[in-house]
């Protein structure tokens, strides 16, 4: 299940992060590869770990925290600290998967990545080529947002970032650990939530229905979520 979220950050937080990384040195993007993703990926990076990395993601964890659509797609128990990338012109990524454990820095720690999200820092009309394209039970999904939006998907899809033509490409991209491993499970309970929300907005809350439905979601959760 790929699921976009707009306006993840304001325009002041897209500014601010990208004030941030344009202070900031860029490194090869092969250093946080693994072997197999190492050899299609060309890009550059934000060192891990960096203040600049660290003062950006700050801001981005702070967004993530504030915005349900992602509490309900993700359902997140971890989320890596995120981290910055940058196409310039003749920069790709190659089909890959993503790397399914990540050790969190400084905390002696490892998760599992079971969502991936891309955050986008550039305007579309900024570059061309760059897409996002994702394998997904439904074929491929090509994804392109506005500066600010973010993409969540499943780690365990393929995908790769097409080459760059003109202009360059800024986001951030970060793993996140689901309380529900299963990416089935997780967007049954994605759409059960959609659909409460949804019907929660024409029903008043003490209504039977939307008390049993709503007891349902969250029976379903306790039965499938792991801490
Ligand atoms: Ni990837």
């Amino acid at each position: 299940m790929l699921v976009a979220i707009p306006d993840l950050l304001t325009v002041e937080e897209v500014r601010e992060v990208r004030r941030i990384l344009e202070a900031s040195a860029w490194v090869d993007g092969k250093a946080t590869a693994g072997e197999q993703a190492a050899v299609a990926k060309k890009n550059l990076q934000i060192a891990e770990g960096s203040p600049a990395a660290m003062q950006a993601g700050d801001i981005i964890l702070r967004a993530l925290g504030r915005n349900p659509i992602f509490h309900s797609a993700a359902l997140p128990l971890r989320v890596l600290p995120p981290m910055f990338n940058r196409y310039d012109v003749g920069m790709t990524f190659g089909a890959h998967v993503d790397g399914s454990i990540r050790t969190i820095p400084g905390a002696n720690m490892r998760m599992r990545a079971d969502v991936s999200s891309t955050l986008f820092l550039s305007a579309p009309e900024e570059y061309d080529g760059g897409e996002l394209v994702i394998s997904d039970t439904y074929g491929e999904q090509r994804v392109k947002l506005p500066a600010g939006h973010l993409v969540v998907y499943p780690s365990t899809s393929l995908h790769a970032v097409t080459p760059i033509t003109r202009g360059s490409r800024w986001c951030s991209f970060f793993w996140t650990q689901s309380m529900v491993r299963d990416d089935g499970q997780r967007a049954m309970l994605y759409d059960l939530d959609v659909a409460i929300r949804e019907i929660r907005a024409e029903l008043p809350d003490d209504k039977r229905a939307v008390v049993a439905i709503t007891s349902h979601y969250h029976n379903l959760l306790r039965r499938w979520a792991e801490l």
